[in-house]
């Protein structure tokens, strides 16, 4: 999407939008999580850089929108760990073959065009020990609340940069190869057909 809105308007309401407290608090939980090296995938705005602890060696951010990194500027200063930025999407993935101790994802296998082709590359690049740490907010249990998500959606992803609020996420994650090592699934704030939360951490079927 090259408008206006998608190039200007998007990146600053996502940032504004992603800063929020309850945000901060699944962040603050699962992001430490952490160590090595890792690579953010959908890296946004950096809302996660000042949650990495010190294992954290080196960061690989990963976004496809130049225009949202940018309004990471001003957060780079909080790391004390080197960080590249890779301007590409996560289906493809400019990194070798088990080179990534951890993994971070936080609400963003929403908006990669082909979750499927994404979570194919992050298990490729993962190390056999490696582990995927995931905020993502996706398909509700109640049959009322997902008939809104699947009825939204169309319309949603058009305006929210191809945020879609029916993935499944926990069945990406198997289709994909992952194992569930820790998962939680449960409402956050807000209204629920935006905030059904799968949140944990996935092994490679390696491990
Ligand atoms: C809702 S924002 C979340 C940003 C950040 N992860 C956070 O927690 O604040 C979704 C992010 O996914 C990114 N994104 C969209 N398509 C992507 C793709 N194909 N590969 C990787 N990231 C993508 C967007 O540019 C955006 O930064």
């Amino acid at each position: 999407m090259t408008s206006l809105w998608a190039r200007y308007a998007l990146p600053r309401l996502t940032d504004l939008v992603m800063r929020g407290s309850a945000q901060d608090k699944e962040r603050a939980r699962f992001v430490p999580l952490a160590a090595g090296t890792v690579l953010e995938v959908g890296a946004g705005s950096g809302l996660n850089i000042r949650f990495y602890g010190p294992a954290v060696k080196h960061l690989y951010a990963l976004d496809p929108s130049r225009e949202i990194w940018r309004l990471a500027r001003r957060r780079l200063a909080a790391a004390n760990f080197p960080i590249a930025y890779l301007a590409c999407s996560a289906e493809s993935i400019p990194l070798p073959d088990n080179s990534v101790d951890s993994v971070v994802s936080t609400w963003t296998l929403c908006s990669i065009p082909n979750p499927h082709a994404a979570l194919r590359e992050v298990k490729r690049i993962l190390k056999a020990e490696g582990r995927l740490i995931f905020v993502e907010h996706g398909r509700a249990p109640e049959p009322g609340v997902r008939a809104w998500q699947d009825r939204i959606t169309p319309l949603w992803k058009r305006v929210a940069g191809g945020c879609h609020l029916n993935r499944k996420i926990d069945d990406l994650l198997l289709e994909a190869g992952f194992r569930l090592i820790d998962i939680d699934r449960e409402y956050s704030e807000g209204p629920r057909i935006f905030g059904f939360l799968y949140k944990g951490v996935a092994g490679t079927e390696r491990t």
